[in-house]
């Protein structure tokens, strides 16, 4: 398998530095990518930013680097998020979703978010403008794609899958693949909803569009389809309603900004 991107999207521009953040719009959607080096965390300072759950949370598992992963992630989010509300990282409060979405709960803001993590990157989302939902997949040679889309994708995607070219597939495989579980995100409700109940755009050179979802009529006129541009051998996309929304996308040094920012004195 080709671990070649075949997309389309530019994966060289789009992405700004950090320090020309500019406040998020009420209409905005903020994407944050960071390349993961975890072992470059100096611990425990980020976890300290962290409430006692995402402790718990980033325990369990069972690696360091997941672990740190986890922590910069979390103490991550709890910044920006602080600083887009206006309000200490320490002070914000999560629930989280029967299927696991974690949401914002207090300060009491409609500020939706999402998270995803492969390879060498973390990314999240942040909108004001309802819910929102991302992901991004590295392109992995051992992956079975077409027995998983003869399983679990939807009947015309198979179709359509089956008249790629064989150079075409992995880059069809996995940008299809980020598409649908960012939609699976936004909607909170993760892959046991089902993959095959979501159509997706399939050839990777053609624009994102969720085309159907079956069983929830008019559900492609919701939300919009987004890739992001990552680099050769990873993808990912953002879902986000309505249409024609701005997307800012920031380049960060996570573990460098959760590392060197001052505790807030309030915790
Ligand atoms: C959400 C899901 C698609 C993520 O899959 P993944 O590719 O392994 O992981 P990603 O890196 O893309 O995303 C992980 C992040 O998504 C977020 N997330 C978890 N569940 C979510 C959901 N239902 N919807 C949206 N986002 C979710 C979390 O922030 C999680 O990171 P965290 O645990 O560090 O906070 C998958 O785990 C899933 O389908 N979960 C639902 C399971 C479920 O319904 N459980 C029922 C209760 S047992």
């Amino acid at each position: 398998m080709s671990g070649k991107n075949e997309a389309t999207v530019d994966k060289t521009s789009h992405w700004s530095r950090f320090d020309d953040w500019r406040p998020l719009e009420s209409d905005d959607i903020l994407v944050c990518r960071s390349e993961w080096a975890g072992e470059r965390v100096a611990l425990p300072h980020p976890a300290q930013l962290l409430s006692p759950e995402e402790q718990v949370r980033a325990k369990r598992y069972r690696f360091e680097a997941d672990r740190n992963r986890h922590v910069v992630l979390w103490a991550g989010l709890r910044l920006i998020i602080g600083s887009v509300v206006n309000a200490s990282p320490r002070a914000l409060e999560f629930e989280r979703s029967a299927a696991g979405k974690p949401v914002l709960s207090s300060p009491p803001l409609s500020l939706s978010f999402n998270a995803t993590h492969a390879g060498a990157f973390v990314v999240f989302a942040l909108s004001w403008g309802g819910p929102v939902g991302v992901d991004i997949e590295e392109v992995r040679p051992e992956v079975e794609i077409e027995e998983i889309v003869e399983r679990f994708f939807h009947p015309h995607e198979r179709r359509e899958f089956r008249t790629l070219s064989e150079d075409l597939k992995p880059a069809a495989f996995f940008r299809s693949w980020t598409l649908k579980e960012s939609y699976l995100k936004a909607c909170g409700v993760g892959l046991p909803f089902g993959l095959d109940r979501v159509h997706v755009t399939t050839h990777p050179r053609k624009h994102p569009r969720l085309i159907r979802v079956e069983g929830m009529k008019g559900e492609q006129d919701r939300w919009s389809l987004t890739d992001l541009p990552m680099p050769d051998g990873c993808f990912g996309a953002v879902t986000s309603q309505g249409r024609g929304r701005k997307i800012q996308f920031l380049d960060l040094d996570l573990a460098r900004l959760v590392s060197t920012t001052e505790q807030p004195k309030d915790c």
